[in-house]
């Protein structure tokens, strides 16, 4: 189940990189938009009440033997269309206009002469920059369609066809390198198109607590919650929606972080007042773990422990049939096209089996992370869980290299907890990804006073990334690296060292493990 508007943009995805980017700008214009793939039947697009079109642009060439086509029957369906580079010229070839592979190729920032009346430019002005990034070009306008906007190498940038409202542009209003996209972008949603700018975070949340409550009805739901960001929005949104009939699961299973278990116990029993089973597993786990070096074994056992507990709990809670996950819409696209070779085996509290008789209700399947975060800072999450860095399920575990102990995960937890501290007091929290701290399992020599020391380093890693697929090493500045070097050797018994990861991803990978 999912909350959806009444009105949408369905993005016409002919090339993945460009889909997303289109339909989170929509979304900022207030406007729902959702990514559908290129080959979309004519009929699912009207039985989704699809309000308008949009055509991605793409890689291929209108000329190439398969080149992605819509429908033909799309065109006859009198919802508005508005394409976009490849899907302009789409639009101009296969309603009967003339596209060229005319060997001038357009990259970049371009300037733009609006040439004629046009609802998409109203109100901008005549002369724009606008960003291109194009082989093929639209040479001649199809019939109906006026010509509002050309530049150097193409005559027909723009064309508009308002009778049966199709639109085209060469440039790509989505990316921030056309200064005035966004207003492009406006004009073909709210005066081509007619939508109106409704779709705000209060009518997310409206909407989704009206699903939630219809879907559930009376029954009883439990959540995992792992502290992080994604579950705790679902959680306080099913909350609210149907209050006591909910029950959070939190375990415990001792890798946690300094003070998160603290954290979800004053944020959800004593804010909000939510049923909350916080399950002290910390000494099942460790001893599951106890001998365990290999990191796939370390993750798989955590994993199915995590499961063996939350199973038990789940059958404590007779009468229970529904089951709330955080799937956001990112995993939701993915997982169509993903194929990647596996490299570790994740495990969060989503990874629950597959065999629990559960009906699953997932609140978030329609938003972007940021849009999560908006919704949690609304909903009135404290701002370390909205803001939270990512964390992962096997936890402190796959940081601690080799075996994990009691004394390890004290030192570890202490170390981590000052190198966050001083990314945050260097008002760095939000614009790194993760930054952490890492235990390997070989100790060194040091000196402190006149005594000889024996004890472990620590290694920290601070990374910067958009999706974590790909991060690089953050350049944090050498006074917080002094602060975070000295405090951790001071107050963190058992380490006489700190280094720092310089590797990128890839070829390392953000965790150690
Ligand atoms: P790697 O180490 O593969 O990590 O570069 C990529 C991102 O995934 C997080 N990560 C996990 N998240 N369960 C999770 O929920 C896991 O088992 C897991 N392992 C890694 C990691 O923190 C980084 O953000």
């Amino acid at each position: 189940m999912s909350a959806k508007p009444q009105e949408s943009v369905l993005v016409v995805d002919f090339g993945a990189q460009y889909a997303q980017l289109i339909a989170r700008r929509v979304r900022e214009c207030k406007v729902y938009s959702e990514i559908v793939p290129y080959d979309i039947s004519p009929g699912e697009i009207k039985s989704r009440g699809a309000s308008a079109l949009i055509f991605s642009g793409g890689p291929s060439s209108v000329y190439q033997d398969r080149a992605p086509h819509p429908d033909p029957g799309i065109f006859e369906l009198g919802i508005p269309i508005l394409g976009i580079c490849y899907g302009h010229q789409l639009l101009a070839q296969d309603l009967d206009g003339r596209v060229e592979a005319t060997g001038i190729r357009e990259y970049g920032k371009t300037e733009m002469k609006v040439t004629g009346d046009s609802i998409l430019f109203e109100g901008l002005p005549l002369e724009q920059t606008v960003w291109m990034s194009h082989g093929d070009s639209v040479q001649g306008a199809p019939s109906g369609f006026q010509v509002t906007a050309r530049t150097a190498a193409s005559p027909v940038a723009a064309m508009e066809d308002t009778a049966r409202r199709l639109y085209g542009v060469q440039f790509h209003p989505e990316v921030i390198h056309t200064p005035l996209g966004k207003d492009i972008l406006k004009n073909f949603l709210y005066n081509a198109a007619d939508l109106l700018p409704t779709w705000t975070m209060v009518s997310i949340i409206e909407q989704a607590v009206e699903e939630i409550r219809a879907n559930v009805d009376s029954n009883k739901i439990i959540c995992g919650l792992s502290g992080g960001v994604d579950s705790a929005t679902a959680a306080v949104l099913v909350h609210k929606a149907v209050g006591d009939q909910l029950t959070c699961v939190f375990v415990d299973h001792g890798l946690l972080r300094k003070g998160e278990g603290e954290q979800v116990e004053d944020t959800f029993r004593r804010h909000f007042h939510m049923n909350l089973i916080h399950v002290q597993a910390q000494e099942r786990f460790l001893a599951r773990l106890e001998g365990v070096t290999d990191p796939e074994v370390k993750r798989k056992t955590i994993g199915e422990e995590f499961i063996r507990v939350f199973e038990e709990v789940a059958r404590d809670l007779k009468d229970t049939h529904f089951l709330v996950q955080g799937t956001l819409y990112p995993d939701i696209i993915e997982s169509g096209t993903r194929d990647a070779a596996r490299i570790k085996s994740h495990h969060n509290v989503g990874g629950l089996p597959e065999d629990m008789d559960f009906t699953l209700v997932e609140p978030l399947r329609n938003l972007f992370k940021d849009e999560v975060r908006a919704a949690g800072e609304e909903l009135g999450l404290p701002e370390e869980i909205v803001w939270r860095q990512p964390f992962p399920g096997p936890g402190l575990a796959i940081r601690i290299i080799g075996e994990v102990t009691a004394e390890k995960l004290d030192i570890l937890r202490d170390a981590d907890d000052i190198v966050l501290d001083e990314i945050k007091r260097a008002g760095l929290y939000k614009e790194i990804w993760q930054s952490f701290a890492v235990l390997p399992d070989i100790k060194s020599v040091g000196v402190m006073g006149d005594e000889r020391t024996y004890a472990y380093p620590v290694v920290v890693r601070a990374v910067t990334s958009e999706d974590a697929m790909t991060a690089d090493w953050a350049r944090l500045p050498y006074e917080v690296m002094e602060r975070i070097s000295s405090r951790v050797i001071n107050e963190v018994k058992g380490v006489n060292r700190v280094v720092l990861d310089i590797s990128s991803k890839p070829p390392a990978t953000i965790e150690w493990e």
